[in-house]
């Protein structure tokens, strides 16, 4: 089966065509960093006006690349929520007409759902359950996958996203947009230790996080010392804050692993490709006796492969959706009806 996958929900337009769900024919993606660098975050509208633009554009590419032609599509797929609104509705909106065009089914995908299944593509043998740590620009998330299309949230950040906080201090640094890469890059070299940034903990909810503390504390340190022209190692300050946001999350991952009682741990999203993380989750889960899927780096971020693959367990599970679908700026990942 050959789904057209569209992916619209922030500032990437991802066009893909993946065959049962497993093999990725093509992956065609337009990114607007360049454009929301201006302004030092993603502007709204500007997403939407760039991914109309972007996305027949990306649809034509996905399909040369892969050497089809629009007769052999079999189903068309899309992000339907969580997102920027604005972003969402252009690819919905997209999907619904190729869908209705080629007389084809409609699948609604779970954003954070697709970053999961970025798994499936770099590791063909996982499957579920097995415990996903998801950590993008918008989310951070504790998901247990009892099976491809049932899943529980099992804990999440109570303010921030871990993404959004390397963003804003990486603003602040000057060291580009979005952030969460030239910090890590930022980081190699420091001392990790050399800065005091606090840990969270929220009271009777273990698996929840904040991360809305650190980015303050974070911040505070770079402005007392620009006002006392104090010089900061800054490898360092990237290193020890890198060190914050990891310990926040993977102490976590490992109690709900051991909460869950399964013996697989998987990791998605943007911030799943900070080496740091990556390293510590690796060092945790070999100690536990645990065994580590991490996506390929170039699956971390949005991609409509991802989406393209988790649509295909959702046709088989019979979440298709008719021309009344909507988009969502938020969803729970264990809501398995679209409407
Ligand atoms: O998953 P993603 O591409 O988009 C969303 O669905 O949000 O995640 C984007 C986020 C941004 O906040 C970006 O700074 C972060 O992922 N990110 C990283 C790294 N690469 C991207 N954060 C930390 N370390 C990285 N190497």
């Amino acid at each position: 089966m050959i789904i057209l996958a569209v992916e619209s929900s922030c500032d990437e337009t991802a066009v893909a065509l993946v065959r049962d769900g497993r093999t990725v024919l093509s992956d065609a993606i337009a990114s607007q960093i360049d454009m929301h660098t201006i302004y030092g975050g993603v502007v709204p509208e500007i997403a939407s006006r760039k991914h109309l633009e972007a996305i027949t554009v990306m649809a034509d590419q996905a399909l040369a690349q892969a050497g089809l032609r629009r007769g052999d599509i079999d189903a068309v797929a899309c992000t339907y929520a969580p997102g920027l609104i604005g972003a969402v509705l252009v690819g919905v909106n997209f999907a619904k007409s190729v869908a209705a065009g080629l007389g084809v089914p409609l699948i609604p995908v779970h954003h954070i759902r697709g970053h999961i299944a970025a798994n499936y593509i770099t590791h063909p043998d996982l499957e579920p359950p097995f415990l996903c740590l998801c950590v993008s620009g918008g989310n951070t998330m504790l998901v247990d996958v009892k099976d491809y299309t049932h899943m529980e949230l099992l804990g999440a950040t109570r303010d921030d996203a871990a993404g959004e906080c390397f963003d804003k201090v990486a603003r602040v640094l000057g060291i580009g947009y979005p952030g969460g890469g030239p910090m890590d890059r930022l980081a190699r070299g420091g001392d990790d230790k050399k800065y005091r940034l606090p840990r969270s903990k929220v009271d009777d909810a273990p698996l929840d996080m904040s991360f809305s503390g650190l980015k303050t504390a974070a911040l505070n340190l770079l402005h007392n010392a620009q006002q006392k022209e104090e010089e900061l190692d800054l490898p360092s300050f990237a290193a020890s804050f890198g060190a914050a946001v990891s310990d926040e999350l993977v102490p976590r991952v490992i109690e709900a692993a051991k909460l869950t009682g399964y013996g697989k741990v998987a990791a998605a999203g943007g911030v799943s490709a900070n080496s740091r993380i990556r390293r510590d989750l690796e060092r945790a889960c070999e100690r536990e006796g645990l065994r580590l899927y991490l996506p390929q780096l170039k699956l971390c971020g949005d991609n409509g492969a991802m989406i393209g693959c988790q649509a295909y367990y959702e046709y088989l599970a019979g979440n298709t959706a008719d021309h009344s679908l909507n988009g969502f700026a938020s969803r729970d990942i264990g809501q398995e009806n679209w409407k």
